[in-house]
């Protein structure tokens, strides 16, 4: 894993596990998908992003088998994302 571009400006007080393409993770609870995979998942593993405001459509990925934008989703323990270079069909 490379070093992730992006860091909190403070350290979050609680992180939740889930799986990020099949491998576990540990994200910001309250962050949405977007910013936790940012921080703590590698470049070629990290959703594309333009707007990080809903508009763009480049952080879709799919949690748990159905398709969200990942900027305006916050994860819950557990969840399965999948980024799209992940998806298979
Ligand atoms: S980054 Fe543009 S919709 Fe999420």
């Amino acid at each position: 894993m490379t070093e992730p571009r992006f860091r909190p400006l403070l350290e979050p007080a609680d992180w939740i596990g889930v799986r990020l393409n099949g491998e576990p993770l540990e994200v910001p609870r309250g962050m949405s998908v977007l910013a936790g995979l940012l921080i703590r998942a590698d470049d070629a593993s990290s959703p594309g992003w333009f707007c990080a405001i809903g508009q763009c459509q480049r952080c879709r990925v799919r949690i748990n088998g159905r398709e969200a934008v990942a900027c305006q989703t916050s994860p819950a323990e557990g969840d399965v994302i999948e980024t799209r270079d992940s998806w298979s069909g």
